[in-house]
């Protein structure tokens, strides 16, 4: 860069710089618009000092809230010692301990740093372990970037099941064999698919509570009893539930206990950090020496167990063993929830609250919402008017989510519910 850019950079904000180094502008993450600055409990604020109610929460990491004191004492602390060293590390053992006590499922943990590497080999380990190919996800379900899993979240317009839709440029045409699609909560559908496919269907990975959609009654022990009778495994996503729902995830909260699953978010404290964990006899596959050349799953992560993260992902999870932590976070999310339903209706619009209390969002729709499809049918315009109106009266939040962190208070609800308020007036008269 020459002097005279370099200057004139001096005068841009950070969007405008942004714009110009950045694809779009952002990250890809999140709208290039807003640029944090700094985060305490269950608020942040942007780089022009402006104050939110923090519903984003990270994408969900921050579930005791930004800048913990217990949990940035525990990084601190090991930054000091170092940060990352390729071998095993204390930290990333307990940790894997700590997962091990918590979660049904989980016998032995790989980590590695993000949760779309862990349903990467999450697949992939189902498909060393039966020796079968395809795997069966649902339409709307969200499991990271891999080729394999970006296939029919977010359809624009419904395809024919069981045939998967690429949602990215660059996917090989290839891969849409080996992925099934069906659609969320009907197990007719799946039971369908499994038997027909059964001797090249590896295993069927679900977000046990799709983005906001909980399962309805029966559908996730269809799937755990019909996966369980033709020897296909089932991997629950909880990266999202994960320590979430309950300390041992959606499996814990909802009562089916899968053969695999993810974790990601909540474990790494806030740092980059996930894992795949699940039953030993699948899990031997990452090992070798277990299960011989034949069998063996090659995963390597230069950042895998990173001490730091870990460390960081143990002192969240003795905030969260505490007694009384999600009877806390589950009336924070009742209460939220009751609220907007409550302001939404005295308007008259038509919408609903859906989800379980540490994650939800409004659906402008008055049907049933049971699935993908049924999200498409409501009013999404209404959703991203209703989030900008909001972002303008200092609530952060998703898409198409709230996360709920322990570190809201009663100051943040209060803040919240003015702000719906005052945003729900907006778009019942305009
Ligand atoms: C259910 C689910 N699975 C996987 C992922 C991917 O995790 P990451 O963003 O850490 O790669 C996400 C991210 O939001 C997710 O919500």
């Amino acid at each position: 860069m020459s002097g005279a850019e370099a200057e004139t950079d001096v005068g841009l904000g950070f969007v405008e710089k942004a714009k110009r180094v950045l694809p779009g502008g952002s990250f890809g993450n999140f709208p290039g618009e807003i640029v944090i600055r700094e985060g305490r409990g269950g608020r942040v604020w942007d780089e022009s000092g402006k104050e939110y109610v923090d519903f984003l929460l990270g994408s969900g990491p921050m579930l005791v809230g930004h800048a913990h004191p217990e949990v940035t004492a525990a990084a601190q602390a090991r930054i000091a010692q170092g940060t990352t060293f390729f071998a095993n590390n204390r930290y990333g053992i307990e940790l894997a301990e700590a997962i091990v006590a918590a979660v049904p499922c989980a016998e032995q943990v790989r980590f590695v740093s993000t949760g779309s590497e862990a349903d990467l080999y999450a697949m992939r380990a189902a498909r060393a372990f039966t020796r079968r190919d395809k795997i069966l996800k649902f339409e709307g379900g969200y499991h990271g970037m891999s080729d394999y899993s970006l296939m029919s979240l977010a359809p624009k317009r419904p395809g024919n099941f069981p045939q998967p839709i690429p949602d990215s440029a660059g996917i090989p045409k290839s891969l849409r064999d080996e992925i099934l699609v069906a659609p969320f909560n009907d197990p007719d559908m799946v039971a369908g698919l499994v038997r027909e496919h059964k001797s090249e269907l590896a295993g069927v990975i679900v977000e046990p509570m799709q983005r906001i959609l909980p399962p309805a009654p029966g559908f996730l022990e269809a799937l755990r009893r019909i996966t369980a009778e033709h020897g296909v495994l089932l991997i629950f996503d909880e990266v999202v539930t994960g320590f979430r729902l309950a300390y041992g995830g959606a499996q814990e909260y909802y009562g089916v206990v899968p053969d695999l699953c993810t974790l990601g978010k909540v474990i790494g404290g806030g740092f980059p950090l996930a894992a795949i964990a699940g039953r030993a006899d699948i899990m031997a596959h990452f090992d070798r020496q277990a299960v011989g050349d034949d069998g063996f799953l090659m995963q390597v992560g230069t950042l895998s167990g990173n001490p730091v993260a870990a460390a960081a992902g143990l002192a969240t999870l003795e905030i969260l063993r505490r007694p009384g932590a999600y009877d806390q976070l589950f009336a924070i999310g009742r209460g939220l929830m009751a609220t907007l339903t409550e302001l939404l209706r005295r308007n008259g619009l038509t919408a609903q609250v859906i989800g379980e209390p540490p994650l939800f969002d409004a659906v402008f729709s008055g049907e049933v919402v049971r699935d993908y499809r049924g999200t498409l049918r409501g009013n999404a315009e209404m959703g991203r008017r209703f989030n900008a109106l909001l972002r303008e009266r200092g609530i952060l939040k998703g898409e198409a989510k709230y996360y709920v962190s322990l570190a809201h208070t009663t100051e943040d609800i209060q803040h919240a519910r003015e702000a719906w308020a005052a945003a729900i007036e907006v778009l019942a008269t305009h």
